[in-house]
């Protein structure tokens, strides 16, 4: 691997910062061009005790390089020492999967999130929720740098993209409001779209236009609102106790 080639793919690709990253793009099929660790066989003993199911992967991917290389390569030196590069899954096979019907999994809207490090934790929970997808709309790239790191490398285990509301997958729209109707006497379809408002001005006009069922989580009155990934979590979980995924 040389610097002009690491950077040349830097470019256009998926930087996977740190082991965990590497091993859940690994283990959900992302395409890996380059990796590289300061201590190859401390990444390889690593993936020996925490990840079996990805070590001969690792081990034909990981390129050895001096620490001040590995250093050059990220924005912040991860503990793991280690560093790869992944190449974007297609947005036409990522909107194919999020237009498919009928759906086992719901897909989450996040309408116009401005903190990375939320959108992160989403794409985390979606993953191992086994969503159909996260979607964004506005401005926030929910393929940012911060958001993949956010994400522990779990982009790849879902869909993500981001679109404007009239682009917005099919399925009944149920958006979450501390002013909505009570979750918890809901039964969440498989084929829902949970959509999710702005850490700053929640849920957008144009957004709740297109809601179909308004619901809440149960908070106590004095409280104004929930962060939003927490928000994301517990509707998720609900979807899990009524919806396919209990019956996975
Ligand atoms: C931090 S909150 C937004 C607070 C914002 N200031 C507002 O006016 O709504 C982010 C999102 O989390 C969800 N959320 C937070 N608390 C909730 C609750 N108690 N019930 C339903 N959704 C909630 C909503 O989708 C909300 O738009």
């Amino acid at each position: 691997m040389t610097l002009a080639s690491w950077n040349r793919l830097a470019e256009t690709s998926v930087l996977l910062d740190g082991f965990h990253a590497l091993k859940h793009a690994v283990r959900f099929g992302a395409e890996v061009p380059v990796a590289v660790a300061v201590d190859r066989e401390a990444a390889l003993a690593l993936a020996d005790e925490l990840a079996p199911d990805v070590r001969d992967a690792l081990d034909g991917l990981l390129t050895e390089v001096p620490e001040p290389t590995y250093k050059s390569l990220v924005p912040r030196p991860h503990p793991t020492a280690v560093a790869a590069l992944a190449v974007r899954p297609s947005r036409a096979a990522g909107l194919g999967k999020l237009a498919h019907t009928p759906r086992t999994a719901p897909v989450v809207v996040l309408d116009n999130p401005r903190n990375l490090g939320n959108a992160g934790a989403v794409i985390r929970l979606a993953a191992g929720f086994g969503v159909t997808g996260v979607v964004t709309t506005g401005t926030l790239d929910p393929w940012h740098p911060t958001v993949v790191r956010g994400g522990a490398g779990l982009h790849f285990a879902t869909v993500v993209e981001r679109l404007t509301v009239p682009e917005l997958p099919p399925g009944p729209l149920f958006a979450l409001d501390p002013e909505g109707d009570d979750i918890r006497g809901v039964k969440l379809p498989d084929d829902a779209v949970l959509a999710f408002g702005s850490e700053r001005s929640g849920l957008s006009a144009e957004l709740r236009a297109r809601t179909d069922h308004l619901l809440s989580l149960p908070m106590r009155p004095q409280v104004s609102s929930y962060n939003l990934a927490t928000s994301v979590a517990m509707t998720l979980y609900h979807w899990s106790l009524t919806g396919g995924a209990a019956r996975a």
